[in-house]
């Protein structure tokens, strides 16, 4: 049984830089998830550490917090049926040169630690990392609102 999930996405800073912030989220969109939250934003200092906690004391830790902080990022949150993982299809695997042509960073990314787009890897990191870029009330819920409208519009006279 597929549950409704949501997870945490971020354009990087060179996704955003090479302008392919809405080539990215169409492809989220075009699957059929739905962007529940969305803004551009400096990583601070604080949200770095906390984002990549599990990355402390690897080699390549330094040059990860440099990059997620090189520029302003895209950040979102994506809902959908089984979307944890299903962005991380999207997305493709952590190195380029392994990702199946098709996916976000074979399409658009050329080394294993510049690759555009970050996705969490399971429900909990998600709820984790939603916590450390958004507010619960930032989210917004599946928008029926419109289809409500348009109903009433109709109806009216
Ligand atoms: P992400 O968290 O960004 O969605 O990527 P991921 O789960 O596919 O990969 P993860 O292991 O969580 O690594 C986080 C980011 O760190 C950089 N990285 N560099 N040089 C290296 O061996 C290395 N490994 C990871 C990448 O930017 C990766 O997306
Ligand atoms: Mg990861």
């Amino acid at each position: 049984m597929r549950a409704k999930e949501r997870t945490f996405v971020a354009i990087k800073p060179d996704g955003v830089q090479r302008e392919l912030v809405g080539e990215i989220i169409k492809r989220f969109e075009t699957k059929g998830y739905k962007i529940t939250a969305l803004k551009m934003l400096q990583v601070t200092d604080e949200q770095a550490k906390a984002h990549y906690a599990e990355h402390e004391g690897k080699p390549f830790y330094p040059r990860l917090i440099r990059y997620i902080q090189s520029g302003p990022v895209v950040a979102m949150v994506v809902e959908g049926y089984n979307a944890v993982a299903g962005v991380r299809h999207l997305m493709g695997s952590t190195d380029p040169d392994k990702a199946e042509v098709g996916t976000i960073r074979a399409d658009f990314a050329e080394v294993m630690e510049y690759n555009v787009v970050h996705g969490s890897d399971s429900v909990e990191s998600a709820e984790r990392e939603i916590k450390i870029y958004f507010n619960e009330n930032e989210i917004y819920a599946q928008r029926k609102c419109m289809e409500e409208l348009v109903v009433e519009y109709l109806d009216a006279d």
